[in-house]
């Protein structure tokens, strides 16, 4: 097994080189100024240490990763109540889909694509002011980082406000089947805003901890809650890309369209990556790769190690 170091140098240095980047999100505008050329990414491991390489201290929109931290709370919060408004089955479906809301009456399928995470925030934000949510949210991800210096970027928050009427409908949607408790506007407002915290990768690996479950790191929910978050990141946290990021790196993990993933090794690591440039299905095209090469190089799958550089 090849040193841990060495493989993240490895693989930033092939990412450096690389044309096929994919293409920055572009309907968030915001998020469409972002250079696709950084590439970073560091694994925290539950002893302390944080190992990187490439534009790894560097803060990017965490967009999506943000939904499991919010489900972090909300299981933490409502238990299973949490579940009489959003399911757990993968979706099958792009991120922001509508069609399938309208089939199931509005109740999203999981609390990853968009309308689920809505709900969630909604669920979060019952008798609250948008602001103090944001400030729980901030205090969770701070806690589980054990860093303080981890911010919205509220350039990001109006941009999409500006731009978010998909969302908007999905939420309005909701709301004519009884499964919005606020005003859509109000709970989109929140949602926009956790979804422009901004991290690095070292910060989001670290935050990341929790959901291993080692020894050591942070203890930020149950052991029961924290196995539950992680098999939906295994089946619903890549959207309909779900299966093949399950096929192809065996972890659960969570992407966002600001081109991070947040990939959680049972027992063991935290990972983080960053690469703007997204693939057809909105997750991070490099990214994908990057923790594909390093979960290959260190046997790391809950599947069982794979001793072959190449399993296909
Ligand atoms: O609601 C949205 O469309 C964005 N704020 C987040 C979507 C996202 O990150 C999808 N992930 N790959």
């Amino acid at each position: 097994m090849p040193d841990i170091q060495d493989s993240l140098d490895r693989i930033a240095a092939d990412m450096a080189g690389r044309m096929d980047r994919g293409e920055v999100a572009h309907y968030i505008p915001e998020l469409a100024r972002v250079d696709p050329a950084r590439f970073g990414i560091a694994v925290a491991l539950p002893d302390d240490r944080v190992l990187s390489a490439g534009d790894s201290t560097l803060p990017f929109s965490i967009q999506s990763i943000s939904k499991v931290f919010t489900l972090s709370i909300a299981l933490g919060r409502l238990g299973d109540q949490l579940w009489s408004r959003v399911g757990r089955e993968p979706s099958g479906q792009a991120f922001n889909s509508i069609l399938q809301l309208e089939h199931e009456k509005g109740r999203p399928r999981n609390p990853f694509i968009n309308a689920g995470a809505i709900a969630v925030t909604d669920a979060i934000l019952a008798g609250h002011q948008p602001k103090e949510l944001l400030g729980e949210i901030l205090r969770f991800v701070r806690a589980a980082a054990g860093d303080d210096d981890i911010h919205i970027n509220h350039a990001v928050a109006r941009s999409e406000t500006a731009t978010g009427h998909r969302n908007l409908a999905l939420a309005s949607f909701m709301k004519s089947y009884g499964n919005l408790i606020n005003p859509p506007e109000l709970t989109l407002g929140a949602y926009f805003h956790q979804c422009a915290i901004e991290m690095s990768c070292q910060q989001l690996a670290r935050a990341g901890l929790y959901l291993t479950s080692a020894a050591g790191t942070p203890r930020m929910l149950g052991p029961d809650r924290v196995r539950r978050i992680n098999a939906i990141m295994m089946t619903c946290g890549h959207y309909d890309a779900s299966g093949d990021f399950a096929f192809r790196v065996g972890l659960p993990g969570k992407s966002g369209v600001g081109g991070g993933i947040l990939c959680i090794v049972p027992g063991k690591a935290s990972v983080a990556v960053w690469s703007p440039g997204l693939n057809k299905q909105g997750n991070s095209q490099l990214g994908t790769e990057a923790i594909e090469r390093l979960a290959s190089d260190m046997g790391w799958s809950v599947f069982g190690a794979s001793h072959t550089a190449n399993p296909d």
